[in-house]
């Protein structure tokens, strides 16, 4: 259905999730795009600072290949899931600048021509910080400065003008204190990125729905307006629910959720329809949010015997709908 709308609906994946069968048919019936979960992260890629390791991604762009799914790369820069050799060889701007380079040089070649579109930088505002400009003081910040945003872009670009780049974040639908301030200090990024002509193709939101938390409503709709308005595309590229705080049980809480979700996706759409979208896992056999929850039940669109259930649906009248 998506496909017939010109548009791509994907799926965050593990490539130990291959080894279940009817989880790769349900793949290949239900997904256009696949996203590695963690097989290109700076961890699963860098087992030293002299070795790449592209095992795991090459077995999921194997069966991409192989299915005629298309791919998109998620990460280049990230806070989290680095090797812990990583800060101690960031010595100074120099051989940080050169290591980085490097990795994407590296990364880039490897994956290309599979993947043309990437995650290039992850979380990197944080309402909490204690800087002005709202960065998060990740390893690279302290490595290169504030500046590393725009260089890790550049670089990318550099490497394949060909890539449509992609700046990714999660939170920015919330309407508490904290997602009001993350979009302020996100669209400053954004605008200052777009001043300085920094190749940038797409904003990334996340959404990673907390689905007791208020939305952002006409703030929120304001913010995607004024950042397609700087020539700047949405996609939404880790879409699940976390329905652990959300009271009720059964059809009660999944009609809640399902309400929630298309007010979401109705208001993203309000501006333009998203094009790309993708859930982070395709069914609740396993989600990441399990770690962290405990229960995953409803929070992505197949339930735990691969059949469709309401977070599908949602999809359908919520998304394709605009
Ligand atoms: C998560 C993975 O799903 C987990 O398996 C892993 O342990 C930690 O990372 N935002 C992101 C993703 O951009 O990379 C994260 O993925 C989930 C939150």
């Amino acid at each position: 259905m998506a496909r017939k709308k010109g548009r791509l609906y994907g799926a965050a994946v593990k490539s130990s999730q291959l080894n279940d069968h009817r989880f790769a048919e349900a793949l290949k019936r239900e997904v256009a795009l696949l996203v590695p979960e963690g097989e290109l992260k700076w961890d699963a890629l860098r087992p030293s600072p002299a070795e790449f390791d592209f095992s795991g991604y090459h077995r999921l762009a194997q069966f991409a290949q192989a299915n005629s799914l298309a791919m998109r790369g998620h990460v280049l820069v990230w806070h989290h899931a680095n090797p812990s050799w990583l800060v101690p060889e960031l010595k100074n701007k120099k051989t940080a600048e050169k290591i980085l380079r490097a990795h994407i040089e590296r990364v880039v070649a490897e994956t290309s021509p599979m993947i043309r579109n990437w995650d290039v930088v992850n979380e990197a505002i944080d309402p909490r910080s204690p800087r002005k400009d709202g960065l998060r003081e990740t390893l690279w910040l302290k490595a290169l400065g504030p500046n590393y945003i725009s260089q890790v872009f550049h670089y990318a670009h550099q490497v394949d003008p060909g890539l449509t780049l992609v700046y990714n974040d999660f939170g920015l639908e919330r309407g508490d204190g904290y997602g009001y301030a993350k979009r302020k200090l996100l669209l400053n990024l954004l605008k200052k990125l777009k001043t300085k002509n920094v190749p940038i193709h797409a904003l990334g939101l996340q959404s990673h729905l907390r689905c007791h938390l208020p939305l952002g409503g006409r703030d929120f709709t304001e913010f995607l307006k004024t950042v397609r308005g700087l020539g700047i595309e949405i996609y939404i590229t880790e879409l699940d629910l976390d329905l652990s705080r959300v009271p009720g049980e059964g059809y009660e809480r999944s009609t809640f959720a399902q309400n929630y979700v298309q007010t979401y996706l109705a208001m993203v759409q309000e501006s333009g329809s998203v094009n790309t979208l993708l859930t982070w896992g395709l069914s609740d056999r396993r989600s990441w949010l399990e770690d962290a929850l405990g229960d995953a039940q409803g929070s992505l669109p197949l339930d735990t015997n691969y059949q469709r259930g309401p977070l599908w649906e949602s999809l359908r009248s919520g998304w394709l709908r605009a």
